[in-house]
């Protein structure tokens, strides 16, 4: 294979990283915040491995600054990160907090001086507190909630930031937070999942909407997580249940958006969300997006299962799989990501593909000022080579950012993943480059 450049990829592909509020900004009631649900659920017990809190988290409120400086240091062009719904308006609804607009404003300034675009995302998982008490996203007064803080955030931002996507994975939010109960809110079961699922899609097309009537020219996407699904064997069962996870992971919130609706067939329990959908919610449920941004990290194998309601489908994990692992407990799979692309490229609806996350946490090791993250490097390069493949057959794909910059608060698993190109320490604030970190940069400079 030839060697790896950036200019295999083109001129126009646009390279970054992504980061998420919570996950760096720390600074968790400073200047007028309101409680997000991820600022609840972290306080109660049991809820976050090793009790970690992201009251501090990378400190980024404070010393966004440097962070933007590394950006620039490492030659990287384009810089993810979401606004806190509750620095804005810390009700969630009402009133706004001028310092939360300040604050970001002084980001997205300070991005653009150093020659950095930034890339924002409207909802990153951290919810208002007030509008979990009012039922949160099983709420459909969300569509409202959701719309007016997406206008005020055009209205603010609009004027610099020209990239904008209007949700962070929806599925995972959702699944994780009102079915599974492991992440915020951490509510459970069907009841309160079935009406997320169509008030997500409702608020994203709504925000979308917003964005593109207040800034006709920006570039519009939302993100969605995708694995690729492989059966576990090619039995009949398995291929059928692989099918089927196959509509819950990745079709579930991306179908109605392109004008498909929900993948009912195969997952018959959706039609229990007939009552949730009103008379001319249809035409309020597609959006055509300038871009999809899609986040892969691995490859799932499905098994047929009895017991497991609704998909009757669980995943073999990849540790009894005797597969490389990433601390995530991830099968390493770089493929997988090939697979992806050309599945979603698949879709006439799609216009363009970004890969707006892709990365792995591994144990490193902070060695006399070095971090020899030799695994990250090896992962971030197979992952290019095999988007690069897919790009190559045609597949239109039109950047890609690593997830993430500095290693962060990783949701219910608190700090012990990192997934950084620089290391943090987290008693110092101290940031060191890693290996993978000075790799691409090189590779951007080219
Ligand atoms: C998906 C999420 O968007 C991000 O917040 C998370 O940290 C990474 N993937 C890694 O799990």
């Amino acid at each position: 294979m030839d060697r790896l450049t950036r200019t295999l990829f083109g001129s126009d592909f646009e390279w970054g990283v992504s980061t998420a509020a919570f996950q760096i900004e720390g600074a968790c009631d400073a200047d007028g915040k309101g409680e997000s649900i991820w600022d609840a659920f972290t306080a109660k017990k049991g809820k976050v491995i090793g009790g970690h809190k992201a009251d501090i988290a990378c400190n980024f409120y404070y010393n966004f600054k440097e962070d933007i400086d590394l950006l620039k240091k490492l030659h990287i062009p384009n810089f993810r990160f979401s606004i806190s719904w509750t620095r804005v308006l810390p009700d969630g609804t009402g009133k706004v907090n001028q310092e939360g607009i300040n604050y970001y404003n002084r980001v997205i300034d300070y991005c653009l001086e150093q020659g950095i675009e930034p890339w924002l995302t409207v909802y990153h998982w951290d919810l208002p507190q007030e509008l979990e008490q009012k039922g949160g996203w099983t709420n459909r007064q969300i569509v409202d909630w959701f719309s007016n803080y997406t206008e005020i955030c055009a209205r603010s931002f609009g004027d610099r930031v020209k990239h904008w996507m209007v949700m962070n994975e929806p599925s995972v939010f959702s699944g994780a937070g009102y079915f599974f109960g492991i992440h915020a809110p951490g509510r459970t079961g069907i009841k309160n999942f079935l009406p997320v699922i169509h008030h997500v899609v409702l608020s994203m097309v709504a925000g979308a909407r917003k964005l593109r009537e207040i800034l006709p020219d920006a570039n519009i996407g939302t993100t969605f997580s995708c694995s690729h699904i492989e059966p576990a064997s090619q039995s009949k069962r398995d291929i059928a249940a692989a099918h089927r996870a196959d509509a819950l992971v990745n079709r579930l919130f991306i179908e109605p958006v392109l004008g498909l609706g929900y993948p009912v067939n195969e997952i018959p329990v959706l039609s229990d969300m007939q009552k949730y959908i009103l008379p001319g919610d249809e035409e309020n449920m597609h959006f055509d997006f300038d871009f999809i941004g899609l986040q892969n990290y691995t490859r799932e194998i499905v098994k047929y299962s009895f017991l497991t309601p609704y998909i009757h489908a669980r995943l073999v994990k990849a540790a009894q799989r005797k597969v490389p692992l990433t601390a995530m407990g991830w099968e390493v799979y770089p493929r997988a990501i090939y697979h992806i692309l050309k599945k979603f490229d698949a879709y006439p609806q799609i216009k363009k593909i970004i890969i707006t996350e892709n990365g792995a946490a591994f144990p490193d090791d902070l060695i006399d000022g070095n971090v020899a993250d030799v695994q990250r490097l090896d992962y971030i390069r197979e992952n290019l080579q095999q988007i690069l493949a897919a790009r190559q057959e045609g597949v239109n794909v039109q950047g890609y950012f690593v997830w993430t910059l500095t290693d962060n608060f990783e949701w219910a698993e608190g700090y012990h993943p990192r997934f950084g190109l620089v290391h943090v320490d987290f008693e110092t604030q101290q940031r060191t480059i890693k290996s993978s970190g000075y790799w691409y940069s090189d590779f951007l400079k080219g």
